[in-house]
């Protein structure tokens, strides 16, 4: 009768823990499910960012709205710009960029905007910006 008992008990804790584990191991899928949404949140951000790199311009063609700013960052060491095709107020026209510089441009204006780099005239890019 005591041994029973002591059977039941035994049981009992082996339920209650294996419901533990399922309960933990449930948090933890869910939690991964959170590392996941919080990376494509942070790409989602990061898509008005072009970087200057071995002589390119990447993404050398984006596409974005009105209103949008643009920013730059040479990743190389040597001087990159970024110098709009056509000269215009609405068109990005950075000084030159050393190793590590960000320019920014805010895009007020719908349009197709080529630029280059002024040292390196056949680094080429684009920002196409849509209303
Ligand atoms: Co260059």
């Amino acid at each position: 009768m005591k041994k029973n008992q002591v059977v039941g008990l035994g049981i009992g804790l082996v339920v209650i823990i294996a419901l533990f584990i399922g309960i933990v191991s449930m948090g933890g899928s869910k939690s991964g499910d959170k590392a996941t949404t919080t990376s494509t949140a942070s790409r989602t951000a990061s898509d008005n960012a072009v970087s200057i790199k071995s002589y390119m311009f990447g993404p050398n063609d984006l596409k974005v709205k009105v209103g949008t700013k643009v920013t730059w960052t040479n990743e190389d060491a040597v001087v990159h710009t970024v110098t709009a095709d056509t000269k215009l107020d609405s068109a990005p026209d950075s000084p030159d960029m050393a190793k590590n510089a960000t320019y920014s441009f805010t895009f007020t204006k719908a349009g197709t905007y080529a630029y280059h780099c002024a040292p390196h005239p056949y680094m080429k890019g684009t920002i196409t910006v849509t209303e």
